[in-house]
């Protein structure tokens, strides 16, 4: 347990971030340069914890990644001579990983088996199981195949229709890569677009794949090794953005940030509440937008978030509830009841955490209530192993009048090791 006592910042935040990988397209990048025959090299890979169980179970597969910094090389003979894993492969915290690395095991002839921390252990894989059974995987996982452990024989899949019953882009991940190992062809129906770095990354890698609206169908592919390069993750800049929209006086610039349509509800959000927000220097690199973001202080109101926005912000929920403490009157966050389901409740971490600071939030079925503007006292709160809650209680301290406890910030290892370092380089500079 590493616990850590914030002070109230004093002045504005202001300053230029690097913002470390995005976490998503990390995992692609080594999935995809793992099943490509040849070398891939992934430039400005998350060494997050998450990320680094995808790369040690490619590893376990006989996959040749070497890590330097930022920089991955991944030499593979191809998905065809993955060796059986002689042990079980750990997943950690990574929701992602698991979801994503079952779609890629149900598509191989292997027998493994798996399992995660007590976080993931309680997260629902059935969402994955089902449809990768329909395609003839053979899964068996604790409670009636819902959750891990679990073991895979895979192997001699045929490609299915199938319409995400859930907005998960994992899900669908899991779905698009068993079906590039499978025989005939795989469709899936998406009724609300979520995060699409599988398809353009598949694309990339010469999969045969095509997208129609709301179709993508992809069918069995030998994928070429192709350089990735990741952009920085919007769902890390995010804290940093809330930050300078808060604190009065603040502008910040966030530098080569991902600006994918399908992650940037944070953006939308900001400059509805009254942020001020500007973009510079777009490019598209490995077939992703990225751009640098400045966010600057401005007078904030109250929001309505719900319907198509909430995937294009999920992991963002937890600080914009911080966001709207600090806005006139009433923000209301309906149709995330998938906040539930990820490393913690994040419902019921978020109204318990702002709560002991004295904000007025109020969790309902598959969202919060939250009533500002607020200010915001110091006190003790809990992370709940929850990487997102620990840096949303963190950036809380710079609007909190007297110092935060946050009882164990270990987690923000997964997805921004150096998430304090910067935090403090903002405040100082
Ligand atoms: C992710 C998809 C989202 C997101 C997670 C990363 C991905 O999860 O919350 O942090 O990389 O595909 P769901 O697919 O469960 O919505």
């Amino acid at each position: 347990m590493k616990d850590m006592k914030l002070k109230p910042a004093k002045g504005p935040v202001h300053g230029e971030l690097d913002i470390p990988g995005d976490k998503s397209v990390s995992h692609r990048g080594v999935i995809l340069g793992s099943l490509a025959e040849g070398t891939t090299k992934v430039t400005n890979f998350l060494t997050g914890e998450d990320c680094m169980r995808t790369v040690n179970a490619f590893k376990l597969m006989g996959v040749e990644i070497k890590e330097n910094g930022t920089e991955l090389t991944i030499t593979s003979k191809g998905y065809k001579h993955f060796n059986e894993p002689v042990e079980p492969i750990y997943f950690g915290n990574s929701g992602t990983t698991a979801r994503l690395m079952l779609g890629v095991l149900a598509g191989l002839p292997l027998f493994t088996m798996a399992y995660g921390d007590a976080s993931l252990t309680r997260r629902p894989m059935d969402r994955v199981i089902k449809p990768l059974s329909e395609m003839g995987a053979s899964i068996t996982g604790r409670k009636n195949n819902t959750y891990l452990p679990l073991s895979v024989s895979g192997g001699s899949l045929k490609g299915i229709n199938y319409t995400l019953p859930v907005k998960s882009a994992q899900v669908k991940s899991a779905i698009l890569l068993a079906g590039i190992l499978a025989e005939g062809e795989t469709e899936v129906i998406e009724p609300t677009p979520t995060r699409n770095h599988s398809e353009n990354m598949l694309e990339a890698f010469g999969a045969n794949i095509s997208r129609h609206n709301t179709k993508i169908t992809v069918s069995k592919s030998s994928l070429k090794a192709t350089d990735v390069f990741v952009p920085g993750d919007i769902s890390s800049a995010a804290f940093f953005m809330v930050a300078a929209a808060i604190k009065p006086g603040s502008s910040l610039t966030l530098k080569n940030v991902g600006l994918n349509q399908t992650r940037t509800g944070i953006i939308d959000v900001l400059i509805e509440m009254g942020a001020s927000v500007t973009i510079s220097n777009q490019a598209t690199i490995s077939g992703e937008l990225i751009g640098d973001i400045t966010v600057k202080y401005g007078e904030l109101k109250g929001a309505t978030i719900n319907g198509d926005i909430v995937p294009r912000l999920i992991d963002e929920l937890p600080v914009i509830a911080l966001l709207a403490t600090q806005a006139e009157g009433e923000t209301v966050i309906s149709d995330a009841g998938e906040l539930r389901l990820k490393e913690t409740d994040r419902i019921e971490a978020v109204v318990d955490g702002l709560t002991r600071l004295g904000a007025n939030v109020e969790a309902t079925e598959d969202g919060m209530i939250i009533k500002g503007k607020s200010l915001l006292h110091g006190g003790q709160v809990k992370s709940y192993y929850d990487h997102r809650i620990a840096m949303m209680h963190a950036i809380a301290s710079l609007v909190s009048d007297e110092e935060i406890i946050i009882d164990d910030v270990s987690s923000v290892a997964i997805s921004y090791p150096d998430f304090f370092k910067d935090l403090a380089h903002i405040i100082s500079e």
